[in-house]
């Protein structure tokens, strides 16, 4: 028989190394660090770390697919994607796990253009190129990013506010006063910023716009809806609905058809959107959402190109534009709606 100290040193000696056990696998399994930067050493690929804002929207899933796309072995690089689920922490604690990692290059989407400046300012010290995605950052010294590569979203919103001047025209409302309301997308985003200033300068034109309200709906389907029955309830005399959107849209157009009112072309409520994915379009082709104001998710390719000109030792524009264009029922063909994927 065993002495009770026997038993209690033999417990003790399990539990060690059952502890130890646990160390080694732990850090086999959650610290990769050392290898991504073998990786990047020994097979010459390039390591990018993409800090991605989230996936609120159809559109934020094609910008991240374009970029796992374009980030592929076979194009010689090494991927590390984060999903920031909408938080600039989450962006910030990614960014410097990216610093530790000592990757090659870090390209991010900025969730909101303020509070960069520290964690920008770490990864310059690193010696870490930073490529801005989709949208900008508002910080004084701009040597602490390389480029941007997105939209112009001043130029999408004064799109929309261009469209709405003809279309009024065209009806013959250019005179009536014109009520409107705004769906806003995430507050202090490039997205909503840029759409509402571009939208605004066009307005200020018509003193018979007249906005009756403006609100941020986040970017997504359920909130949009969400504004939407309450403008419908504060407001019975809606014309125009400006959603800055897709996803804001569909929830916003339920809204209205759940109120009893229609949309669109011959509709009670005039509907601007922005992005034009898939979905979208064929409600353009079906006169259900009046004019579509394109916003290209595609920058995983342009932002490849950017980086083999900074590794061929080129110098870099501080800004690229996708190109984007503005779908009505006149242009949106089926090949258009076949071909986008998204
Ligand atoms: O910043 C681009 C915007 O962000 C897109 O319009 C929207 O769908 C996305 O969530």
């Amino acid at each position: 028989m065993f002495k009770k100290s026997d038993v209690i040193s033999r417990l003790i000696f399990v539990l060690f190394a059952a502890i130890l056990f646990l160390m080694v696998l732990g850090g086999r399994l959650f610290t990769n660090i050392e290898e991504d930067v073998y990786v990047s050493e020994e097979e010459n690929r390039i390591v990018v770390g993409v800090s991605q804002l989230g996936s609120e929207s159809g559109w934020r899933t094609a910008n991240t697919e374009s970029v796992q796309n374009a980030f592929t072995q076979e194009n010689g690089y090494f991927l590390i994607f984060n999903n920031a689920r909408q938080k600039q922490e989450n962006q910030i604690k990614a960014i410097r796990s990216f610093i530790s990692q000592r990757v090659d290059y870090i390209v991010f989407a900025p969730v909101v253009e303020t509070g960069w400046e520290t964690v920008l300012q770490e990864a310059k010290e690193a010696g870490i190129p930073v490529i801005l995605m989709d949208r900008k950052v508002d910080v004084t010294d701009k040597s602490l990013y390389v480029t941007c590569v997105g939209s112009d979203f001043v130029e999408e919103g004064q799109r929309a506010g261009r469209w709405l001047e003809k279309d009024l025209a065209r009806r013959g409302m250019d005179e009536r006063t014109v009520n409107i309301v705004i769906l806003k997308g995430t507050q202090g985003s490039s997205s909503q910023i840029g759409r509402t200033i571009g939208f605004s300068v066009v307005a200020a034109n018509h003193c018979n716009w007249n906005i009756l309200e403006q609100e941020y709906a986040d970017f997504t389907s359920a909130k949009g809806r969400e504004v939407m029955e309450v403008f419908l309830r504060k407001h019975p005399d809606i014309d125009v609905v400006i959603s800055q959107n897709d996803d804001m849209t569909f929830g916003a157009i339920e809204a209205i058809r759940d109120s009893g009112r229609t949309v669109g072309i011959g509709g009670d409520i005039t509907i601007i959107s922005f992005d034009a994915v898939n979905t979208a379009l064929k409600m353009v082709s079906r006169g259900d959402i009046n004019v579509d104001i394109e916003c290209n998710p595609n920058q995983g390719e342009y932002i490849s190109q950017v980086i083999e000109m900074l590794e061929d030792g080129q110098e870099v524009e501080s800004q690229y534009y996708v190109e984007e264009d503005v779908f009505t029922i006149e242009n949106v063909t089926r090949e258009l709606i076949e071909q986008r994927n998204y």
